[in-house]
């Protein structure tokens, strides 16, 4: 498994002069005085005059390079980044810095990076943030570019903190696994669909599985058919490549009781969204239409890794959708897993079908508590943007746990409704519903088709269509995929104490 970094972040309580790094990294605050951090002489007072005259205004990742002293400090230069008013400064903060920091560092071709952690009293969670942003900011997306890169790849990270205690390390070091695991479905999310097809990715979680130790079970064509799932059959049916329904599970030695978390990712490894075909512009864009599926298979390495006390299974229902001679077409009427039949109205609603098969076979493998994440709709990208994912999900209780979680790993999310009405709007004449409910409400509509899937059971549905790939690069985030949800649901399976009974 390539990674991006060396393995190792260290904790250091050395003096600020007497860490060793190509860079120090410090994040500072709109209220901060270089003098009251030391760093006054040491910079000869440029970073005091470039803050007195609003050179560097220590607005949230703004940054400010400038040398070190020689005199008694190892490390040559600083690079201050603007972390904004210090009350605003929360983890999400935090781990957006270290991002910025980082890739800052490497693009100077910096790659031993000193990390100064800035919350009060040396927080544990705000190190482990700072750990996943320096991770978040080793991800190189050019893959496939055949000339030397420009930058240097992160070689050394070191966090400077007041007293490097036990609980820091283990903080940071539960940060740096998931960012690791957050870079390897970004590495997913990026591969192009001639490459990543269904079996191909179907390969890759099962290479990562053994790497941690995860029971996988790849399901082919044929053990698909036997379990008559007629929905992902169905989206296949259009495609040279077979489907692949991709089956993880956590199982901690002696636990066989309590909640089983099922996570489920939409793994469509191209959409053109079928006979209902897409227009060309910026149809490229569907390559990372198994986002979801790579968010699930990240976040199960990452429960590996980090042991979690309960039981997890993650499904990817892995297919492309294409318009080939066999393919289904509009009007047409499956038969799901489930026994439940659809009209297919529209072959380019194409998640929500092979979703419904994985909701059906997470419950058939003793999941109590759901969650899936799919970039399902357009209509998604309209009503919240490229900003917030889309949180559809009942009981109440569920919903805020879930949300809770998503909120402090940085997978920015907003609850969304699911009023009984909506599902009126996928009545059929002529099967159990329709895929597409027409343009009002087209994420809910959505959703309300994944919730016939889910038997009743507690269940939230990321819609991360928006969300999964930035467009525009951010200091914090180059352009492409950003690894969504994969810290959101390694964490809720360490939650489970906080569940409902
Ligand atoms: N994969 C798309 C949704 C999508 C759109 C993801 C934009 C990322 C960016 C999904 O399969 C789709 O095509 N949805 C249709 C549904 C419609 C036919 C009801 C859509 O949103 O247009
Ligand atoms: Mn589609
Ligand atoms: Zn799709």
């Amino acid at each position: 498994m390539p990674t991006d970094v060396a393995n190792q972040f260290r904790v250091t309580d050395a003096s600020l002069p007497a860490v060793a790094a190509d860079v120090l990294i410090v994040p500072i605050f709109d209220e901060d005085q270089p003098a009251s951090l030391g760093l006054a002489a040491a910079t000869a007072d440029i970073l005091t005059e470039a803050r007195r005259v609003r050179e560097f205004k220590a607005k949230p990742y703004e940054q400010f390079w400038t040398p070190l002293s020689t005199d008694g400090w190892e490390t040559r230069r600083l690079l201050a980044v603007g972390a904004g008013a210090k009350a605003d400064y929360t983890p999400d903060r935090a781990r957006k810095v270290a991002t910025a920091g980082t890739l800052a560092a490497r693009q100077r071709g910096l790659g031993r990076v000193a990390f100064v952690l800035r919350s009060v009293n040396d927080d544990p969670y705000d190190a482990q943030a700072v750990a996943e942003g320096i991770q978040l900011g080793a991800f190189d997306a050019d893959t496939y570019k055949t000339a030397a890169r420009d930058t240097a790849p992160l070689a050394e990270v070191q966090i400077v903190a007041r007293r490097a205690t036990d609980a820091l390390a283990n903080a940071v070091e539960r940060g740096r696994i998931l960012g690791d695991c957050s870079n390897f479905a970004r590495r997913l999310a990026n591969e192009p669909s001639n490459v990543l097809t269904p079996r191909e990715l179907a390969d890759r979680a099962v290479q990562s599985c053994r790497e941690v130790g995860l029971d996988v079970d790849v399901l082919d064509e044929n053990r698909i058919a036997q379990l008559k799932m007629g929905l992902l059959m169905g989206v296949a049916r259009g495609s040279a490549e077979p489907p692949r329904l991709i089956v993880m599970r956590h199982n901690p030695p002696g636990v066989t009781t309590g909640p089983i978390l099922g996570l489920i990712g939409k793994g469509v490894t191209f959409d053109t969204g079928g006979i209902s075909i897409k227009p060309a512009d910026g149809m490229e864009r569907m390559k990372d239409d198994m986002a979801g599926g790579a968010g699930v298979i990240g976040a199960m390495r990452a429960i590996a890794l980090l042991k979690a006390p309960m039981r997890v299974i993650g499904l990817v229902p892995a297919t492309e959708n294409m318009p080939g001679g066999k393919a289904i077409k509009p009007g047409d009427i499956l038969t799901g897993a489930s026994g439940k039949t659809v009209e297919v109205i529209n072959t380019d609603a194409e998640g929500r079908l092979i979703l419904g098969d994985a909701l059906w076979y997470a419950r058939e493998l003793g999941a109590t508590h759901l969650v899936d994440v799919a970039t399902l709709t357009g209509a998604c990208v309209v009503a919240l943007g490229k900003i917030t994912a889309g949180l559809f999900a009942t009981p109440q209780w569920w919903s805020d746990v879930v949300r809770r979680q998503a909120d402090r790993s940085g997978d920015r999310c907003w609850p969304m409704p699911l009023f009984e009405e909506y599902a009126e709007q996928l009545r059929s004449e002529i099967a159990d519903m329709m895929n597409v409910g027409g343009r009002p409400a087209g994420s809910i509509t959505a959703a309300m088709f994944l919730k016939e899937f889910t038997g009743g059971l507690p269940w939230a549905h990321f819609d991360v269509a928006g969300t999964a790939w930035q467009e525009d690069s951010k200091p914090y985030q180059p352009k492409g995929p950003n690894g969504i949800a994969v810290r959101t649901l390694a964490e809720l399976a360490f939650t489970s104490g906080e569940w409902a009974k």
